[in-house]
């Protein structure tokens, strides 16, 4: 399967994805990896693995529409089973979000349906969460709003911040991110009118707990 990753910056999420590949546990082939931003570190993680690249700069478009459409056409060259956003910090247009509607993944720093937009790390602090994490979704129109793969959690302790607190849950994005692609490729989840079906089997509004153990590493 042909997967296309879009991001806007350090890539983190993308070489994980890379890292997945290259060991065999993804088993896909990554296509390309395009980019709305020309500095984003993780151009440079692709290259560096041989990876194809694209950059399309949004400021050089007039409107969302047209920046949307050239991406859409730049994505389909590549005739992609699986579209990966990860950190690709555009909002998308309804047109592009139902093209690839049940193909287009994203990670989301919180606990979803909790903590939807952005400064999730600082919402959880103030809000007293005991628990906060990250959840892979499927793409729909409404923003973070997508059906949900999967989810891995850390525990909020006494003196974290949302800098510690961000560490702490892209340590778990980076394990969460490569298992949820897999078993996508491995045509093991697929989204259905209900909600995600893994195995056939339709998963709960908050998908599969697939928090690793970090804690020996
Ligand atoms: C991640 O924290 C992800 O949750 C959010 O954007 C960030 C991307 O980081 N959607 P990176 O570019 O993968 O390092």
């Amino acid at each position: 399967m042909n997967i296309v990753v879009l991001i806007s910056g350090s890539g983190t999420n993308l070489q994980a994805i890379i890292d997945a590949v290259e060991s065999g546990k993804i088993d896909g082939k990554l296509a390309a990896v395009i980019s709305n931003r020309p500095e984003a570190q993780g151009l440079n993680r692709a290259r560096q693995h041989g990876i194809e690249t694209v950059v399309l700069d949004h400021t050089e478009y007039g409107t969302r529409d047209a920046f949307d459409a050239d991406l859409l056409q730049a994505i389909e060259r590549y005739q992609p089973g699986l579209v990966v956003l990860a950190g690709f910090m555009r909002i998308l247009t309804d047109h592009f979000v139902d093209h690839f509607s049940g193909r287009m993944l994203n990670i989301h720093p919180s606990l979803l349906p909790k903590f939807k937009g952005l400064n999730t790390h600082q919402r959880a602090l103030d809000a007293g969460e005991q628990e906060h994490g990250c959840s892979v979704h499927f793409v729909s129109s409404e923003l973070d709003s997508g059906a949900v793969i999967g989810q891995a959690k850390v525990k909020i302790d006494a003196n974290d911040t949302a800098d510690s607190l961000s560490q702490k849950v892209q340590q778990q994005e980076h394990v969460l991110y490569p298992a949820c692609v897999a078993l996508f490729c491995s045509q093991a989840i697929r989204l259905s009118p209900e909600g995600v079906r893994y195995q056939g089997s339709l998963l709960p509004a908050t998908g599969l707990d697939l928090t690793e153990d970090l804690t020996e590493e």
